[in-house]
């Protein structure tokens, strides 16, 4: 049998030995998900999987599951009902669970005390793996399925800390751009908020392990690296960083490491932004928080030519006592001013965030509060959710969810309503600028390319699929609420 070669052992599938088995990913959530999937899709593919053409069904489904709202819970129950017909048509089909939802790796197989209970109560799924085991998915696999012979031993060294499952080496899913994780979990405790407990502790990853993941990046041709962290600007920072070996500075007296220690973040930026050399054109992150986002940021975008003039930074509300009671710990005018201070310093730049609305106990003013900052801080994007209460939160323990649902779609609507204007008087200043664009997709069927602007606009132009990757200076003619539309300089309808 070659080394890629697997098959099913067992009397009843001799007949059914077949080149390569092949797997999907179905991934939900957010960027760091997508950055988790593609070393899930790494793992895999060393273990002897091949993706699954896009017109066959694959013999290994992997669902990579958010927890952030219910509504994405139940999307994946919703799906996982599907697959529990597909099963009964294809036994040989294997259904794992990993990401946010997960709380223990295991499957059918295990005892019972060591068994995830999403294996208790979801019959489709074979097993469940925790993201930071995914060096071990491979036996995880074998559990599942004993009949499975593995190609080979894989080449996994067993996970030590929480981040070293961030050393496989991503099957990354494009060739100029990528995420990059800088730190896993959260510290913050949002009192609303499941990530904290479903994501862990926040823990970094060692500088020199990401600047070498960079490194290797763009040294293949990567243009745009996003790093990625649930508060990327307080990484290296957190009580668990500090009894790490890797952060020196946290060594140094507190007098010493404020005078002539920069943040770990300010450094790490400061060490990619030299990347430019080998030709990286654009370094992003997100999401920042506002409690860490300080002067010394501010003044890092108007200092390093890669750094793009955009921030993310979410604002969840505009009024002080509902910004409280979610454990955010900073006032709206503090925001405010963060805001103020970059755009001063980077002109031009844009700026998005997040806001919650129907947070519990939020009264119709304090709702007027969040709709008075949209207008006020004219934020070129927002990402509008409505409160989803999550078990085991400080919010679900401790404050009724109070706001009625029809009551959270008005408000939804409303603020949506107020975004589309804003949104749209925005990008009419875009009008007759020229922008770099990063070209992402081809849309076939209008003859039209979109990507993103260095403010992370998204812009669609007439083009061909040959453009795909490249940097293109765009002249923009029309803005519309969520769209910029141009054409290529010098290149006229
Ligand atoms: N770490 C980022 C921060 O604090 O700014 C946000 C990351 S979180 C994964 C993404 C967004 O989901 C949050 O900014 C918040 O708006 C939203 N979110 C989190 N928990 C939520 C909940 N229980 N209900 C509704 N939206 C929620
Ligand atoms: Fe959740 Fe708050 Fe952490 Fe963001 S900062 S991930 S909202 S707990
Ligand atoms: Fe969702 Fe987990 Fe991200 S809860 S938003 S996938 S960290």
């Amino acid at each position: 049998m070659e080394a890629s070669e697997k098959r099913l052992a067992g009397p009843q599938a001799e007949d059914e030995q077949i080149a390569s088995l092949t797997y999907s990913i179905l991934t939900f959530g957010c960027q760091m998900n997508y950055s988790d999937s593609e070393r899930v899709a790494a793992v895999l593919e060393k273990t002897g999987y091949r993706r699954a053409p896009d017109d066959r069904p694959a013999d290994l489904v992997i669902f990579n599951t958010c927890s952030i709202r219910q509504k994405g819970e139940d999307r994946v129950y919703g799906l996982l009902e599907n697959f529990q017909a597909l099963k009964a048509v294809n036994p040989r089909l294997l259904v794992g669970l990993t990401g946010c939802m997960v709380r223990q790796t295991s499957t059918r197989n295990s005892p019972p005390e060591k068994k995830d209970p999403l294996l208790k109560n979801l019959r489709a799924i074979d097993f469940v793996f925790r993201i930071n085991d995914s060096h071990i998915l491979p036996s995880v696999l074998a559990e599942a399925e004993p009949r499975l012979e593995m190609a080979g031993e894989p080449e996994f060294a067993q996970p030590g800390t929480e981040t070293d499952y961030l050393q496989i080496e991503p099957h990354y899913s494009s060739t100029f751009q990528a995420f990059v994780p800088v730190q896993i979990g959260c510290d913050k405790y949002c009192t609303y908020c499941i990530v904290p407990y479903s994501r862990g502790r926040e823990k970094s990853r060692p500088l020199e392990e990401i600047v070498a993941e960079c490194r290797r990046l763009v040294e293949k041709g990567c243009l745009e690296i996003n790093l990625v962290g649930q508060t990327v600007n307080s990484y290296g920072l957190s009580q668990l960083d500090s009894q790490s070996r890797h952060f020196d500075w946290y060594h140094q007296p507190r007098a010493v490491e404020k005078t002539t220690r920069e943040l770990p973040f300010i450094r790490l930026l400061r060490e990619l932004d030299k990347l430019s050399a080998l030709g990286l054109s654009r370094l992003r992150y997100s999401s920042s928080h506002p409690r860490d986002f300080g002067r010394e940021l501010v003044a890092l975008h108007a200092e390093l030519p890669t750094l793009c003039p955009h921030l993310h930074l979410p604002l969840q509300a505009g009024d002080d006592a509902v910004l409280a009671r979610m454990n955010r710990k900073y006032t709206y005018a503090q925001f405010r001013e963060k805001i103020a201070d970059f755009r001063r310093a980077v002109p031009g730049a844009a700026v998005t965030t997040d806001l919650i609305v129907g947070f519990c106990g939020e009264t119709d003013e304090q709702f007027e509060n969040t709709v008075r900052a949209l207008e006020e801080l004219r934020f070129d994007q927002v990402f509008l959710a409505r409160y989803s209460q999550r078990p085991g939160t400080v919010a679900a323990r401790s404050f009724p969810d109070d706001v009625p649902r029809e009551v959270k779609a008005q408000r939804w609507h409303r603020l949506n309503d107020v975004l589309r204007r804003v949104s749209l008087e925005q990008n009419r200043q875009y009008a007759g600028r020229t922008l770099e664009v990063l070209v992402e997709r081809h849309h076939p069927t209008s003859g039209e390319v979109e990507g993103r602007s260095r403010e992370n606009k998204l812009v669609q132009f007439p083009g061909g699929a040959e453009l795909i990757g490249t940097l293109q200076s765009v002249e923009i003619t029309d803005a519309l609420e969520w769209l910029l539309r141009g054409n290529i300089q010098g290149q006229d309808k």
